[in-house]
């Protein structure tokens, strides 16, 4: 993860959306207050947690590199990091996961009822914040990207236990993560009436890096020492999720090394050790380097979609996260 030359910091990387993001985050806020006291406190709970706001930030520089970022961006913007903190509410419950962003997560505190119940507002709320605009082509756009999310889920959820091919994953991780990202990143430029061809590259582009942003997410899962993701470690391979690079390890290890990782699959409990005796045979197997290899490609396929853009600090915005997915400790 050290290769890349001299990487701007996350901060450094927004200031261009300094200020839409601050609106972002006034709308974010505001349109959480309830009266429903246990409502109020989980949503605000998580969503000031501290998330990256890396989907919003995506689709400000796709509207600003389209030539304008207005109000219905920076709402819009605020409506996806909703779906997203739904997805993450929803998520932590099917993966018992204990921390999210840093903290407890709202699922160790409130209960899983919770979690999916308050998740289950947010994406009502993103409807209907979104249809105030009464732009059927917005609500179609995110509807169809929500969907996907929900398939991916549920296939990641068919697969568990079972050997997945990289194929397998590819499809996983493009329907769970890459589809609101590319969603978000086209919804910048549909919202700044961009081109039907720059909205496609647009897509295109935040698809790819959302191919590569969940790929370093799954080698991150294994980088046990990197306590910047705010996440439990180990917990694809505690879930028996076959993510990219276990996958790569049982394709590539000896028959006597992939036989003490399948038995460590078979296993009632998984337990650190084991997660890191894993760990251990992807250093000798090289998988994680493949992982980091195959998402900086799809980072580059990112940038070479909107290679005939303006050239705009917008722009150089989206290159720039392209390239930041790929260094990310957290
Ligand atoms: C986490 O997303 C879920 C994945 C798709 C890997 P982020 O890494 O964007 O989470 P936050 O919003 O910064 O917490
Ligand atoms: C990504 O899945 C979450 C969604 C897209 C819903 P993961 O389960 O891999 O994400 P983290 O690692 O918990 O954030
Ligand atoms: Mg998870
Ligand atoms: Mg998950």
């Amino acid at each position: 993860m050290n290769k890349e030359p001299k990487q701007l910091t996350y901060q450094k990387i927004l200031q261009p959306i300094e200020k839409p993001l601050q609106n972002v985050e006034d709308i974010l806020l505001k349109k959480l207050t309830t009266d429903i006291h246990l409502l109020t406190e989980v949503s605000q709970y998580i969503l000031s947690a501290g998330g990256k706001r890396f989907r919003p930030a995506l689709l400000l520089l796709a509207a600003g590199s389209m030539g304008r970022i207005d109000h219905k961006a920076c709402v819009t913007a605020a409506v996806v990091e909703y779906i997203h903190t739904a997805t993450l509410l929803h998520d932590d419950v099917v993966d018992n996961a204990d921390f999210r962003r840093s903290k407890k997560a709202a699922r160790s505190i409130w209960g899983n009822e919770a979690s999916v119940l308050v998740g289950d507002y947010l994406f009502t709320i993103s409807f209907q914040l979104l249809s105030e605009f009464e732009d059927p082509k917005l609500i179609a756009e995110l509807s169809h990207a929500t969907t996907l999310m929900a398939k991916g889920e549920i296939i990641q959820l068919e697969r568990e236990n079972d050997n997945t091919t990289e194929e397998e994953y590819l499809k996983i991780i493009h329907y769970k993560t890459a589809s609101l990202i590319g969603t978000a990143t086209k919804l910048g430029g549909m919202i700044a009436e961009a081109s039907t061809d720059q909205q496609n590259a647009l897509y295109d582009c935040g698809i790819n890096i959302g191919m590569a942003f969940q790929m370093i997410d799954d080698a991150l899962d294994y980088d046990i020492k990197n306590a910047n993701t705010g996440k439990d470690k180990g917990t694809d391979l505690k879930e028996r999720k076959i993510t990219l690079p276990l996958s790569h390890l049982l394709k590539n290890a000896s028959e006597k090394d992939k036989n003490s990782v399948t038995e460590i699959l078979n296993m009632d409990v998984i337990t650190d050790d084991h997660v890191k005796e894993v760990c251990h045979l992807m250093g000798r197997y090289n998988s994680i380097n493949y992982v980091l290899e195959r998402a900086r490609t799809f980072s580059e396929k990112a940038k070479s979609n909107i290679a005939s853009f303006p050239d705009t600090d917008y722009k150089s915005g989206i290159c720039n996260l392209a390239d930041f997915v790929i260094s990310r400790k957290k």
